[in-house]
């Protein structure tokens, strides 16, 4: 595996893996199917940037986990062919000050949106450019991060309509927590609470209408103490938009609160069977 700092030469038929670092077995699942999901992609490459534009505050950039060695051993035992490492100036080359957010639409405000503002427009900026100079033919984001992929799929039908965007499925522990960085700042006792998350999820296959659903999450989601919810959505998972309690189908459940000053997301997929 290489180790880019610059991406100067263009490489043709790349599929690519944006990520933040602090890799984990989330990240190293998306490597493997970039080899396998991108068919006529012969490269994979995996790119680390912990984007600022896309943090709402200066700590919580200064908090990201840097792991850089490791993340080049892991990158490489997941099959990378290169792992690229650039520098703000490479990405933002106006300068930060003076970088122009692109819009994620009122969509982006929804969600994870309504409690990071802007959040989603630094997410699309920084996706633009790194689309822009590695011209991958396949990109592969994590369902894990529902919403994120969603918007980047909308916006890359419009910008990059050649760019085939893949869905990686969300990777869990032993307990069905959806692996992230963010877990690592849980103390033992936190990561028994948050499996109220994979809970919500067993719960929910007894729920025979959305508007039981909706109430099952609730009461088991507030039961929980020590998890603070900030929202949970039952939504239609081509339009995002919240369903009505009588729909029936195919539906997303978004969900996302604070165990301590951690805040932890998660979203499964879950169908209403039509009744007779
Ligand atoms: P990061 O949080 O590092 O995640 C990189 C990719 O890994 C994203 O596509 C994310 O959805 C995926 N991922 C994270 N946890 C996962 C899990 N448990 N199972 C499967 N996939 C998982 O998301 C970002 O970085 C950034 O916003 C980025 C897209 C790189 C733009 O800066």
């Amino acid at each position: 595996m290489k180790h880019l700092t610059e991406f100067v030469e263009q490489i043709d038929a790349l599929a690519f893996v944006p990520t933040m670092g602090a890799l984990h077995d989330g990240h190293l699942a998306l490597i493997k199917q970039a080899r396998e999901s991108c068919e006529s992609s012969k490269r994979v490459l995996v790119s680390i940037y912990v984007n600022p534009t896309q943090f709402e505050s200066v700590d919580d950039l200064a908090r990201y986990p840097k792991t850089l060695s490791r993340d080049l051993e892991l990158a490489q035992d997941a099959g990378a062919d290169y792992l690229w490492t650039p520098s703000v100036h490479e990405i933002y080359p106006e300068g930060l000050a003076n970088v122009s957010l692109i819009s994620a639409g009122p969509l982006g405000d929804l969600y994870e949106g309504a409690s990071r503002p802007q959040h989603f427009s630094g997410v699309l900026t920084v996706i633009n450019r790194l689309f822009t100079i590695t011209k991958p033919e396949c990109a592969i984001f994590g369902e894990k991060d529902f919403q994120q992929l969603f918007l980047i799929q909308k916006f890359a039908q419009e910008k990059f309509p050649n760019i085939e965007i893949v869905a990686g499925q969300t990777v869990r522990d032993e307990n069905g927590i959806a692996l992230s960085s963010r877990n690592l700042r849980l103390s033992p006792e936190e990561m028994q609470i948050a499996r109220v998350l994979p809970r919500t999820r067993e719960l929910a296959l007894g729920a025979e209408t959305i508007g039981k659903l909706r109430e099952l999450l609730r009461g088991e989601l507030s039961r929980e103490p020590g998890f603070t919810l900030d929202y949970v959505e039952v939504v239609n998972p081509s339009t995002l938009l919240p369903v009505s309690n009588d729909f029936q189908g195919a539906v997303q459940v978004l969900i996302a609160g604070w165990i301590g000053s951690v805040r932890l997301i998660d979203n499964f997929a879950f169908t209403v069977k039509e009744q007779r």
